[in-house]
């Protein structure tokens, strides 16, 4: 009886999770709709006569359009974490999460149109521009090219293996570009923001659940393997303290933010770079770096993809 319950109420949670209302492009407008509504009520509020009132625009757009690409960054990674009709539906749904993120990103570009048109000047005293304007024009490119081609008349000029480079590398750029911006509000302008705060680990969340999926993709290959014990139990050890070191750097940027910059740009080519070099060189990822390689580490390393190779299972 219990278990013909369970079936029941398990068969209408994944109806319900199918039902149109809340998939594909229905989906898509239930959330840009009432997200342009707010953001013309917003219009209507600040003076867009003023610099300092399209500044707020551009700020608030933005905050609009962040959590939608952290959803398309985590959505391959639920299913394999948390295997269930939530998860699948969010997988399925990626496509129409990421077009209401650049719907987001447009109000964006419309509002630093204006503010780039009415007031010249307003930005360019920043020491950065050069770099930002490079790092911003890179996200813009990267999402018209996505969104032209997440249509089939687009998606024709483009290879399989093409489409899934750019949309890939696409989605891990416009990740990084507010990742970073919330990580140097927090460990570099000392901000005490919640807004940063949430913003900056809802980010680091989203990119380690990718790598933990990629962990729990790689794990069983090696369990059943004992040849290779004390290869694997070294490799493991280290992993775990990769892991965790990550883990303790990803919350201490404080501590070795300014150490940490300065060693890695002594050098004048790699301070050259900084101007100019998007991201260069790297701070804000360097945790999720070390959560990486110690995550490759604690699942085998080197013994997990020799055993893969050997056993002729797909490397993931
Ligand atoms: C040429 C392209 C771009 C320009 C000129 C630009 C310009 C700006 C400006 C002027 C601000 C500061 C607003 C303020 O006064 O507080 C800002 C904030 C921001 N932009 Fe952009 N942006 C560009 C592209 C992008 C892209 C592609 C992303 C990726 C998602 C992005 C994400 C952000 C974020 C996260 C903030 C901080 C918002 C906050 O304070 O919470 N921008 N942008």
């Amino acid at each position: 009886m219990n278990q013909q319950a369970d079936h029941t109420s398990r068969v209408a949670t994944r109806d319900a999770f199918r039902h149109p209302a809340i998939n594909g492009w229905a989906l898509f407008w239930l959330l840009a709709t009432p997200m342009t509504a707010f953001m013309i009520l917003a219009a209507l509020r600040f003076d867009l006569s003023s610099p300092d009132g399209v500044s707020h625009m551009i700020q608030y757009s933005v905050r609009w359009a962040v959590p939608f690409i952290y959803f398309v960054v985590a959505a391959s990674a639920m299913p394999v974490l948390f295997p269930g009709t939530f998860s699948r539906w969010w997988l399925r749904n990626r496509r129409y999460i990421g077009l209401v993120f650049a719907v987001a990103m447009a109000w964006q570009g419309a509002f630093i149109f204006i503010i780039s048109n009415l007031h010249t000047g307003y930005y360019y005293e920043d020491v950065y521009a050069l770099r930002d304007e490079l790092e911003g024009s890179s996200g813009y490119l990267f999402l018209a090219a996505m969104v032209v081609t997440s249509f089939r008349a687009g998606r024709q000029f483009l290879s399989a293996a093409q489409w899934k480079l750019l949309h890939r590398s696409g989605v891990y750029f416009l990740w990084a570009y507010p990742f970073s911006v919330y990580w140097w509000n927090l460990y570099y302008y000392k901000s005490t923001a919640a807004i940063d705060y949430v913003f900056y680990w809802a980010g680091f969340l989203v990119f380690a659940a990718r790598i933990a999926a990629w962990g729990k993709r790689r794990w069983p290959h090696q369990l059943h393997e004992s040849s290779a014990t004390s290869m694997l139990w070294t490799s493991r050890a280290i992993g775990a303290s990769l892991i965790g070191a990550g883990l303790v750097a990803s919350a201490t940027g404080l501590l070795w933010q300014d150490t940490v910059s300065t060693a890695l740009t002594k050098a004048p080519w790699s301070a050259q770079l900084e101007l100019w070099l998007p991201f260069w060189p790297f701070e804000p990822f360097l945790p999720l770096v070390a959560l990486g390689i110690g995550t490759w580490l604690f699942t085998g390393g080197f013994a997990a993809d020799s055993m893969d190779s050997r056993s002729g299972a797909p490397a993931h």
